[in-house]
């Protein structure tokens, strides 16, 4: 472990069938409004939403809802919420959903006392928060962003066309989390996959960097071998409990900023995911598979040592009389394909993305990267690539 690190991850976790039988207590540390925040109405025909009603009644309550946040948040929603939780004077914003729910939640919490524009200030500008900051909570309802123990608030400007992450720090993340799997059977197929493969990414961005010996990376190698198996039991079997829990408790190991110790990391997959996200608003997870492969076999060169134990260590690639190139494509085609076996969408073209939208996507992709670190020439090269 080299370099210096801080790890403080301040969300508690209630895990497991009766996590829910917690918000009572929770709710008592905080005061009487509580603005219910939730998403298009999944949690209505589930039943989860008469369950909180239930529960947030019994605790004495009173409720404001901010409903309809949809799948990729926009910036008319945020202010829409701002207005919704500064008017009520909410105490605690309850997020009851998936990764878009949890990060709107976290960008009214910081713009509700924010003297600026928020979009400018956070997304634009990247500042830090300098306002009072109201507490979140989460009730998670889908595997994938790990949104329910990070600083992660991902809002899309589709007038400007850009989808912009700002990682908050730790007096942002959810004072508190409930996850049971269970309430993750009702996910549809297309959104599920996509979670998943959103968690696989999560660890490849901090996996594929960096050349020490790190204890991350081992972290990150138990990550992806418990996700694979229990990707696929549950693809056959969604109502299978331990492969839900499995995959629950990996997305939030995955991003919860334990395996980034120590880790130079790259997230450029997420850069070029975000940019094709903010010209087609696809499913995040898709828009991340469909880059996967273009994406990676371009930088393989530059990380040759790291593709090559990721073929041995987490797909079982047998490097006897393999050169170092060899095992590195094995590896990558190994992981191309449980891709396919599961569903997910490998390419732009399948995703709806046509090739005018080649320049705005390239336009929107913010550069970086960890083997290599790429221009505009070589995301366009990129991005052409995954058509
Ligand atoms: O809106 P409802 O009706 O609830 O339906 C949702 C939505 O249509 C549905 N859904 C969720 N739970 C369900 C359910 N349907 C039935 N039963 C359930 N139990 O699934 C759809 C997708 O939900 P969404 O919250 O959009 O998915 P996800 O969790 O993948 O979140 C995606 C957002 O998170 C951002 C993405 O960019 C995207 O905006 N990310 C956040 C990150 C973070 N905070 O660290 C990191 C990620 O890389 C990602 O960028
Ligand atoms: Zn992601």
């Amino acid at each position: 472990m080299l370099g210096n690190f801080t790890f403080y991850n301040p969300t508690k976790i209630y895990f497991g069938k009766d996590a829910l039988d917690n918000l009572k207590d929770e709710l008592k540390n905080y005061g009487d409004v509580v603005c219910l925040i939730y998403g298009g109405g999944s949690i209505k025909k589930t039943g989860l939403y008469d369950k909180v009603m239930a529960i947030l009644k019994e605790a004495n309550k009173t409720v404001v809802e901010d409903a309809g946040v949809m799948p990729n948040p926009t910036v008319d929603k945020l202010y829409e919420g701002i207005k919704i939780a500064r008017d009520s004077k909410a105490s605690l914003l309850l997020a009851v959903g998936g990764g878009s729910v949890i990060d709107y939640a976290k960008a009214v919490s910081v713009s509700i006392h924010c003297k600026e524009d928020p979009w400018q200030k956070y997304y634009l500008d990247f500042k830090d928060v300098d306002n009072e900051i109201v507490p979140v909570g989460s009730i998670l309802t889908m595997a994938g962003t790990g949104s329910e123990a990070n600083g992660g608030a991902v809002i899309t400007n589709p007038h400007q066309k850009l989808k912009i992450g700002h990682v908050f720090g730790p007096n942002v993340f959810p004072k508190f989390s409930i996850l049971n799997p269970e309430l993750t059977y009702t996910v549809p197929k297309y959104q599920m996959i996509a979670g998943i493969y959103d968690i696989m990414s999560h660890i490849l961005e901090q996996y594929f960097s960096g050349d020490d010996d790190n204890t991350s990376d081992y972290v990150s190698e138990g990550l992806m071998k418990n996700l694979i198996k229990a990707s696929l039991k549950a693809v056959k079997d969604p109502y299978d409990y331990e492969a839900r829990s499995n995959i629950m408790w990996d997305a939030t190991l995955a991003l919860n900023t334990l395996v980034a110790m120590g880790k130079e990391t790259d997230w450029m997959v997420h850069m070029l995911g975000q940019a094709v996200g903010a010209v087609t608003d696809a499913t995040h997870g898709m828009t991340l598979s469909a880059v996967t492969k273009a994406y990676y076999e371009y930088i393989m060169p530059y990380g040759l040592h790291r593709f090559k134990r990721f073929a041995i260590n987490v797909w079982n690639v047998d490097p006897t009389n393999k050169t170092d190139e060899q095992v590195a494509k094995d590896g990558l085609n190994e992981m191309l394909s449980w891709m396919k076996e599961i569903g997910l969408v490998m390419n732009l073209t399948d995703l709806g993305a046509t090739l005018d939208m080649v320049d705005d996507i390239v336009k929107a992709t913010a550069l970086g990267g960890g083997y290599k670190k790429l221009n505009s020439d070589e995301v366009r090269e990129i991005i052409l690539a995954s058509f």
